[in-house]
Parts: C-alpha cells; structure tokens; sequence
C-alpha cells in the first residue's frame, strides 16, 4: 500500500521523491494515529471542529482555516525557507557554514535535545486529554483542540528530523516518543512539568501562558542551531506557538474579566464571596500562577551546566535572538550568578540555562501587567506578581531552600506552614474543578469566564467552532 504523502501528509520537505523517508514515515503514521486515538480527545473523534491547519510556510498565507474531524487532521511536515548563506552564529564554529547533515561528533548531543523537544510535544496532548469534556465554551473547546493537533504537529516535526538526520536510532528514539506517557509511573515523560495533570481549565490557561512560552525560548534558541533543517523545523514552530500563548493570556485575562465582575456585584473583595457567586477569586489565580511559572523555570535546568555550555560552545543551541547580543563566542565572559551563599562569578557559558530562564521570566511579566490593568482600571487594590525565581524551586541551586515568594529565605517550618497561602491547596482545586461544568451552546459562556472579545479568523465570537456528533 502506498501513501499520497503530498495528499495526506503535507510539506516541503520533498517527501514525494525521499523513498527512505517516505519508508520511515510509513512506518511510524499508523502508530501516530493509534497513540492520538488512545491519548487524544478521542471523544470528540467524530466532533466538526474549526481548525487551522499548517499548508505552507508563507508568511501571508502559511495556514488555512476550515471544519476537520480531528482524525482526519493533515499533520504537515514544514522547515521554514532556507536563509542563503547562512553562517553559524555563536560558539566555536561561529562564522562557518551551517551544517546540512549532523556532524558525527555531534550526534549524540543533537539527538538528545531533538528527543526532549519532542517528547514535550504529545505530552501536553495527553495532559489535557479529558478537558474537552468541561469547556466553558465552543470557542474555548475549539482552542483547546487546535492547541492539541498544533502539538501534535510539532511531535511529527520533531519526528521528521529523527527519521530524516539520526538513522536508525532516530527512528528507534520517534517509536519512544510514542511509549512514554504524561504521568506514566513506568514510562513518563522526559520532564516533571510535563506529568503534571491539568484537569481544570485555569491549568490549561495557565499552562499554555507559561509552559508554552518555555516552549517559545527552547524553540527561538533552537531556530539559532547551526544544524540548519534544525533550525528551520523550529522557527515555523514559532509561528504556531504564539497562538498558544495566545490562548492562555486571553483565558486567564477573561477569568480575571470576570471575577472582577463579580467582586463589582456583591461590592467586596473577599474570596468567599467570590466564590459563592461562582467566580474564581483572584488570590486562588496567584497561586495557579505560582505553581506554573515556578514549575516552568525548573524546565530550563540547573544554573550551572556543563551540558548548556557545551551545546553553546558546538553550535547546538544559541540563546534566544542570538543577534541581540555582542559577544557570540562568550568564551572569556563572566555571569554573576545569584545563589543562596551569596554570588558566584561562573563562566558565561555555564550559565546558557540561567540567560534563557532570565529572558522567558521577564517575558512573562507582559501578561501580568495587562491583568494588572485590568484589575487597576476595576477599582481594586489586589496585584497579580510572579514569585521570585529562588522560591518553589525543584532544579538548580535554590531546590530545596525554603523562600517566601518574595525571595527571603525563611525556616523550613514557616515555608511549610504557609505553603497553601501560596500554592494550590486540595481545597482550591476541588473549588476550582467544581466550577468546570461544560457549556456547549454556540455564543454560551460558563460563568467563572469572560466571552472573548473576538472569535476565531474574523469569524464571531458566537460561532459554532465545534459541532458535537
Ligand atoms: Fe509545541
Ligand atoms: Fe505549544
């Protein structure tokens, strides 16, 4: 049996005439399709949903919108168009030619980050594989799944570049990929936050806002590797990321929307109140937002890493805008690193994971100023903040080091004691869950949320995204 690739599987990656590929892909479909089956929303299997599907790499015109059975979804294989003459831009190979094909030296190193990109990828798929089930609305219900099949499409880029560049390992680690399993107890994913269940959809707000932008640094850091179809695969990622993120500034700002409301109505603040009106109180989004950003700033790795300044030092991996820097060698800088025996002079080298996690962590304020606004221009004295980095921490030189969310050390026993004035209690989550009721009426919102201000494409908020079988 042979495949119509142009037909079911798009792309410009010459896929019609790359018989070995072609043979490699064949192989692997099928076991897509059953893993989406078995850990997609295969409830809504049947569901028309109003999808955008990656058609080409066109800046104008790369997607087109239209009604697909998620099963049917076209999942493409798209590198973004070759720069000419492209050079490396960092490390020690800075200024000679990218590399077309991975440099036997390399393989191993190049291999193991294509793998934990791309186990991250059908993670967040199976993570919030039952949410469907508790929308708020059809507009959300369709983001949600256009979140799900993106991801999915971001496994099969992923899986391009193993089948394509890593030979039979490569197709050995794309069958891995497909094993492991988000909270699996004998096959998990790669990394912690990608276990974490998000059963409610203020976690799937929150997620998409800060885990997705996690995405969004790997990706740009990535996009600047001299192994050039590496690149190219992760600067049209970028384009489908900003979707996503995207999704949970406008869901979480909507939450907010809304509880605000609610405080107008019944002329308080308290979170009781709040909550007896059915909103979600703004002290349990901060603490939502704690336990996300806090577990997205483990995912960078520790501080200090020998691992980070080698893939920077080989080319692998620069740091996010590469260009915006001066020096692209950093073989003699220095990084004045914080730690809690006070400040540590590392090289600069060392220190990649702690530059990206720097970048992300002030990128991720943008949101929580516009929430701010919100909450400023409604008349309240609440502030939303993001956790210093030393709180909450699991990975690096602050694990383990009891900090209040303002970053001052405190005993152990007082960490314990207020650690559910900061983090997600059982009591919360449970509050949080009982509100997730579905809603699927076209243009009915659930009542812990704000409509969004706009639909989908120019199309009305009230539209029918997702008609149910
Ligand atoms: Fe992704
Ligand atoms: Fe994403």
């Amino acid at each position: 049996m042979t495949i119509n690739y142009s037909e079911r599987i798009p792309n410009n990656v010459g896929l019609a005439t790359d018989r070995a590929l072609q043979r490699a892909l064949e192989h692997w479909q099928p076991r897509f399709q059953d893993w989406w089956r078995e850990m997609g929303p295969n409830d809504f299997a049947a569901a028309d949903v109003y999808l955008r599907t990656a058609t080409g790499v066109d800046a104008q015109g790369w997607a087109t919108y239209g009604t697909v059975k998620m099963p049917e979804y076209r999942w493409g294989i798209f590198l973004a168009e070759p720069v000419a003459e492209r050079t490396i831009g960092f490390g020690d190979y800075m200024g000679q030619p990218v590399w077309q094909q991975v440099p036997g030296e390399l393989r191993s190193q190049f291999r193991r980050i294509v793998v934990t990109q791309g186990d991250t990828e059908p993670a967040s798929v199976e993570q919030q594989h039952l949410l469907g089930h508790s929308c708020p609305s059809l507009y959300d219900l369709r983001n949600l799944f256009q979140v799900n099949v993106e991801e999915g499409r971001h496994l099969w880029a992923m899986v391009y570049l193993l089948h394509a560049y890593f030979g039979r390992d490569g197709r050995e680690e794309a069958e891995e990929l497909l094993a492991r399993h988000s909270g699996d107890v004998d096959k998990p994913r790669i990394l912690a936050t990608f276990n974490e269940p998000i059963s409610d959809w203020l976690s799937f707000f929150m997620f998409t806002y800060f885990t997705d932008r996690v995405g969004k640094f790997q990706l740009k850091s990535l996009a600047e590797s001299g192994l050039d179809p590496l690149s190219r695969t992760c600067r049209f990622m970028l384009t489908e990321e900003a979707h996503h993120m995207f999704v949970g500034e406008t869901g979480v700002g909507r939450i907010v929307k809304r509880t605000l409301e609610v405080m107008k109505e019944v002329g308080t603040d308290d979170p009781q109140a709040v909550r007896a009106h059915g909103a979600i109180d703004l002290p349990t989004v901060q603490r939502y937002m704690h336990f996300w950003f806090t577990s997205s700033l483990d995912l960078y790795g520790s501080e200090v890493s020998s691992n980070a300044a080698s893939s920077f030092a080989n080319g692998i991996k620069g740091r996010p805008d590469e260009s915006q820097y001066q020096d692209h060698v950093c073989s003699e800088a220095g990084y004045e690193l914080d730690t809690p025996r006070g400040n540590d002079c590392i090289s600069l080298r060392n220190a990649m994971n702690e530059v990206l996690r720097e970048a992300y962590a002030k990128d991720c304020e943008i949101g929580v100023k516009r929430w701010n606004m919100q909450i400023q221009r409604a008349g309240f004295d609440f502030r939303l903040a993001l956790p210093n980095p030393r709180f909450h921490r699991s990975i690096g030189v602050w694990a383990g080091v009891p900090s209040n969310p303002e970053g001052h050390g405190i005993s152990q026993e007082e960490y314990e004691k207020r650690l559910p004035e900061w983090m997600p209690a059982a009591a919360d989550r449970a509050f949080v869950r009982s509100l997730m009721q579905r809603v699927v009426e076209p243009g009915k919102m659930a009542g812990w949320i704000a409509p969004p201000d706009r639909g989908i494409n120019n199309l009305a908020a009230d539209y029918e995204y997702v008609r149910l079988a």
